[in-house]
């Protein structure tokens, strides 16, 4: 089983999540169900903020990528372990703001803004707008100048870095649809478009490489084409950037396979290179900003399912089906994603099956994973998958009018609902 210290196994042979028995919770709150480990998100949120308070300069800070996960309670835990928010939605946005999130404390991020978007965001004080490209500057300067307001806002360049080959590439990895490219000189042609804007603060610039980055190299290539990028535009400007966001990206161990990645390691070895860069440079070090989103919530979300039936096509794949399944996680469908499961109720036992977990959906693609170690699955069993924190409750959705799952939280060895389960209410809740 992947190891972790709050995954465990007690006497009656039962997954316990944060010490408490998985089964007894998909008995409580039923079926599917998102388990989610308050503390070990809590302490991820600690993990991230105490190494760039180490390592980065006074002001710089963990932004929490809500589009991992995003619920009022999130938003809450954020704020009280002192994050700021990244939003990429007005639906973020409002979802944090009804928690009392502060809203100085909030980015507001997006490839394709609304006017709605970009006024509701600076109507409500959002401390920090990244702007997309030159038209979305034209647009908050607009809407700022409406309001009699000066909006901060940073410039998200594309740096031109692809994560998997750790390599600066002049083409390509910049053929994207975020971000103003770098390589080109679009970058600091526009600069010194915000620059100009008279309701605009340029704050400075943010960019992001990409996710599940298990090694710190993409990282430091990342503070190496920033910080000859500020010093350009210091030399045709003489702009010196306050801020620089370098997005999130932390990877996380989905499999026993999995390196366990060293957050607080790269980013003290980013820190390190910063320094480096910007000495040589001479360049004041400005305030970073990092947007962990999955490296917070992913491996403190556990979810349960029940088996329904158990299908074997002789000489090819067994199939378990279950009560959920691309409605609330879509990531095996999208992107081949791989998962670890485990049968809640029989954890003991040896993993001596090759499965498909086969999700309840009217068409063949919905699966959580194929060719997984699991224990003899038997229907009534209590299935669990790991690391499904991230990108699960935020990416699921009612396909076939299916009601999305609860979220339960554990603390300190209790339990407690923090989303509710969708009723069939719910579903029809828009219908007119
Ligand atoms: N900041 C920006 C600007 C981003 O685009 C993202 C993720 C993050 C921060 C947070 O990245 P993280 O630390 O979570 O890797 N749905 C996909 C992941 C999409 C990530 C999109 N952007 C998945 O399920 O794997």
């Amino acid at each position: 089983m992947l190891k972790q210290p709050n995954l465990t196994v007690n006497n009656a042979g039962h997954l316990c999540v944060g010490g408490i028995d998985a089964v007894a919770l998909a008995e409580k709150y039923g079926t599917p169900l998102y388990l989610l480990d308050e503390d070990m998100v809590r302490a991820r949120m600690g993990l991230y903020a105490s190494a760039m308070a180490a390592h980065l300069p006074a002001g710089s800070r963990p932004y929490y990528a809500s589009k991992a996960l995003c619920c009022k309670e999130l938003c809450r835990w954020a704020k009280e372990e002192g994050m700021g928010l990244d939003a990429v939605s007005s639906g973020e946005l409002y979802t944090a703001l009804a928690a009392g999130f502060p809203a100085e404390d909030i980015c507001l991020h997006g490839n394709a803004k609304t006017v709605e978007d970009i006024r509701y965001a600076v109507e409500s004080g959002v401390g920090l707008i990244a702007a997309d490209g030159e038209e979305e500057l034209y647009r908050i300067d607009a809407v700022a100048g409406e309001m009699g307001v000066r909006q901060r806002v940073l410039l998200r360049v594309t740096p031109g870095i692809d994560p998997h080959t750790f390599a600066a590439v002049n083409t390509g990895v910049i053929d994207v649809k975020f971000g103003v490219p770098i390589p080109t000189g679009q970058a600091l042609a526009v600069t010194k478009t915000a620059l100009a804007l008279s309701n605009i603060i340029l704050e400075g610039f943010h960019c992001h490489v990409g996710s599940q980055i298990f090694d710190a190299d993409p990282f430091l290539l990342e503070a190496d084409v920033m910080a000859a990028f500020l010093s350009d535009v210091r030399r045709q400007t003489g702009y010196i950037a306050p801020v620089l966001d370098l997005g999130g990206g932390f990877a996380v161990a989905y499999a026993e396979a999995d390196a366990a990645p060293d957050c607080a390691g790269m980013i003290a070895a980013l820190a390190g290179r910063l320094r480096e860069n910007f000495a040589q440079y001479d360049y004041p070090l400005p305030r970073i900003i990092l947007e962990p989103g999955r490296g917070i919530v992913a491996a403190a979300g556990v979810t349960l399912y029940t088996v329904q039936n158990v299908k074997s096509v002789p000489g090819r794949a067994c199939y378990v089906a279950l009560d959920g399944g691309m409605t609330d996680d879509p990531r095996y469908a999208l992107y081949g994603a791989r998962y670890t499961a485990l049968i809640a109720d029989r954890a003991d036992e040896p993993q001596t099956e090759r499965v498909t977990l086969a999700g309840r959906c009217c068409e063949s693609g919905d699966l959580l994973g194929e060719d997984m170690p699991l224990q003899a699955a038997r229907a009534g069993d209590v299935l669990a998958v790991l690391v499904t924190g991230a990108y699960n409750y935020s990416m699921a959705s009612n396909y076939n009018r299916v009601p999305r799952p609860p979220i339960a939280a554990l603390r300190g060895g209790e339990d407690r609902l923090i989303v509710r389960r969708e009723t069939l209410a719910d579903i029809v809740g828009c219908d007119l």
